[in-house]
Order: C-alpha cells, then structure tokens, then sequence
C-alpha cells in the first residue's frame, strides 16, 4: 500500500494528480494530511475542487512555532506508519509537512519518494530550502520538474538511477482544470475586465513578516494601483502580521484566499502577476502572463530562462517599473510541462514496488 502525503495548501495541488492516477490504476493507498494548513479556504476547497478523496487521517497539527509543528507531524505520522505499515510514503514540495513524514518514515526503514525533488534557491535562510535539501538526502525515489534539478541532486552526491525527470505534477492540475476556471470568470466578482488587472500574492516570511519591508510593498503596489487594478488574496500568514498594511493600499481590492478555480482563472486572463509564491511563477509560465517576483533568488530558474517570470529587488522603484512594463518574453513552455506527469511518475512507482 501507498500512504500519500499533504498538509499545506501547494501539497494538495501537487499531489492531487498522483493520487488520482494512483485510484485510476486500482493501486491501494492512504491518504494522509497533516492539517498544517486547516481553514477551508487554505484546505477543504482544494479537496472539493481537484476532486480528492476525503483523507484516511487527518493529524489536526495546525499552526506552532517550527521546531513543534514538526515534531507533532514527526509523532502522529509514525503512529500512522505503524498502523498501516505502507509499502512508501509519498511526499511532496518543500513545506514542514514533507520534511517531518519523510523522516518519521524513513526512521522507520519504510522508503520515500519525493515529488519535486532537487530545487536550490541557495538561500539557507528560507525554511523551504532546508526542507528540501534534507528531503531528498532522505528519499529513495527523486522525482524532478526541471533538468536544473537533476544537476542539483548530483553535485549533492545523490545516485542518479535514483532521480527521475517525469515532469510538473502542478502543470498537470493546471491543465485539467484551466477550462473550468475560465469558465468562471472570477475577474467579474471584482468588476475587473480580461487583461486589465494585475494579480497580487505575498506570503513569505521575508516579505512579510517584518512591518518596514511590507511598508516598501504595500507602498509599491500604491503607485501601481491608479493605473493597473489591483486584486490581493491574502495568505493567512501574511493577514496575521499586516497589521492592516494592505487593507490601507487605497484601491487595492484585497480578500481572503481565493479557491483554485477562481485563482486559476484570475491569473490566466491577467497582466502581471506580482507575487513570493514557488507555484506560480511556474503556473504563469505556462500561461504566457508575466510575472514579477519580489525575490533575490528563485529555486525555479526554468521560469526565468525560459518562461515570464522575472525577479526584482525589494525596492519600490523597481516593483513599480516591472509591473508597470513588463516583458512581453518569447516564453517556451519547460519540458514535460505537458499535464502528463503524474502518470510517468506512477510507471516509476509500480516498477519500484514489483508490479511492472
Ligand atoms: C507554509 C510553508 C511555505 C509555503 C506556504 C504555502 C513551511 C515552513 N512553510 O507557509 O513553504 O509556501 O505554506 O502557502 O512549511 N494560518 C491560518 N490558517 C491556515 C494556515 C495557516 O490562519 O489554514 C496562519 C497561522 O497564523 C500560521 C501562519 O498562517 O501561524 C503560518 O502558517 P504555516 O503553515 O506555519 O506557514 P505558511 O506561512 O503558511
Ligand atoms: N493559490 C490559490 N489561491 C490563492 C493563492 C494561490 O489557489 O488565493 C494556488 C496557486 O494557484 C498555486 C498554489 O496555490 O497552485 C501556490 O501556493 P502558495 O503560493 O501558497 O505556496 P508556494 O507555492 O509558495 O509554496
């Protein structure tokens, strides 16, 4: 049996096409979710929307500070592994949910298989990076999104008959699902017209967490605003340390966060993109909609090289100058971005545990 892994919000959108393919193919699987992430509009309507299983467990960790968060995943996910002894654990991304059930797991000789593996931004003083790095220094099964990551894990010293570049299982959610998001029309429910509005998400603790650097982008976003509608759903982490920083941007149409359906749809009928998020600078790579990320570095150089993402310093001048003209790139959408990753990374699984 397979156990399938998710806690935080990019979890369910990469992971939903592997359980899915894993159903289709009548392979057995638990579905676990840690509840690091627990509101329904950062967990319950992703389940609803990309058309998951209700979870077999459900840990209900919520928020702490790192050290516990993790250890509380590290506890109940043993007591899981236990209980149902799978044949592999399936863990996806960079968050604390992959790092902790990857090492309750492997603890206990039950092997790991790592959805977006070799990601580097180089930044050690991101969370995310030491998630991944130890992730995939545990993992029996490396699958990766981009060839920059399969260099990654060798000049890491990983054996390469352990990596596979099977594709974006983000890419594949995005696909399946951009008809019905556009659809939708989501741009209405703020009175936005197709291509004239830009798309605002921040959530980083880099970004937002000190009140001087959300000063310098709330202040960006004003200068934007007057001539580029602007709609801001708020992460969460980012609502809790605002201090009202956003609400004040004068008209910034902030919100809770949207389902992925209407954030799909939003995004892909958009002029910019101005974000922190890993996800979407890849999703609007693939859209062929600029976007600008408020970072020094990007663990997704693909998206740069060759799609429409752009990195800019934390400096209002420059946020303002990219948004206001961005690149119009002669984008090419990265290898195996094609929506079919999920059944190449399955093939692996069933080699691995003896039914091909
Ligand atoms: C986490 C990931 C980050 C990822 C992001 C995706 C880690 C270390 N960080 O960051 O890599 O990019 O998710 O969205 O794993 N909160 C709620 N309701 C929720 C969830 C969170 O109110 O459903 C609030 C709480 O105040 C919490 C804060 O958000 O303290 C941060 O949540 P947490 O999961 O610790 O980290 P994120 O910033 O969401
Ligand atoms: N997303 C969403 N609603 C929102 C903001 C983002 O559905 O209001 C989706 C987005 O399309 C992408 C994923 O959430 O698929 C990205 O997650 P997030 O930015 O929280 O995390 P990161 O990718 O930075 O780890």
């Amino acid at each position: 049996m397979f156990c399938t892994v998710v806690g935080a919000r990019p979890n369910f959108i990469k992971m939903a096409p592997v359980i899915l393919e894993l159903r289709r193919r009548g392979l057995p699987q638990i579905l676990v979710h840690t509840g690091q992430h627990y509101d329904d509009k950062m967990s319950a309507v992703f389940f609803e929307e990309l058309g998951m299983p209700n979870p077999d467990e459900l840990l209900g960790v919520g928020s702490t500070s790192h050290a516990q968060q993790t250890a509380h995943i590290l506890a109940k996910f043993e007591a899981v592994c236990l209980k149902h002894r799978p044949q592999l654990v399936i863990v996806a991304g960079d968050v604390n949910s992959t790092l902790a059930c990857a090492l309750a797991a492997v603890k206990l000789n039950i092997p790991v298989a790592h959805v977006e593996s070799g990601l580097r931004s180089g930044d050690r003083s991101m969370p995310e990076e030491i998630n991944r790095i130890l992730t995939d220094h545990m993992a029996e099964i490396l699958f990766t999104t981009e060839p920059r990551a399969n260099e990654n894990l060798q000049r890491e010293g990983i054996d390469a008959r352990r990596v596979h570049f099977v594709g974006n299982t983000m890419i594949d959610s995005l696909r399946a699902h951009l008809n019905a998001a556009l659809k939708r029309q989501p741009w209405r429910l703020f009175g936005c017209e197709p291509h004239h509005y830009g798309v605002v998400t921040f959530h980083r603790p880099s970004n937002v967490d000190d009140p001087a650097v959300a000063r310098t982008l709330a202040a960006a976003l004003g200068e934007i605003v007057p001539t580029l509608p602007l709609i801001f759903p708020i992460h969460p982490r980012t609502q809790a340390q605002s201090n009202g920083v956003w609400e004040a941007i004068p008209g910034v149409r902030t919100v809770e966060p949207l389902g992925y359906l209407d954030f799909l749809g939003l995004v892909a009928q958009a002029n910019v993109v101005i974000t922190d998020s890993g996800g979407i600078q890849e999703e609007t790579t693939v859209l062929g909609i600029p976007c600008v990320t408020v970072r020094e570095t990007t663990e997704r150089p693909v998206t740069v090289i060759q799609g429409t993402n752009r990195l800019v310093r934390l400096e209002t001048s420059e946020i303002v100058a990219a948004c206001l003209n961005p690149v119009k790139s002669t984008r090419t959408i990265p290898l195996l971005w094609d929506g079919h990753a999920a059944p190449r990374l399955v093939d692996v699984l069933e080699v691995f545990v003896g039914r091909r």
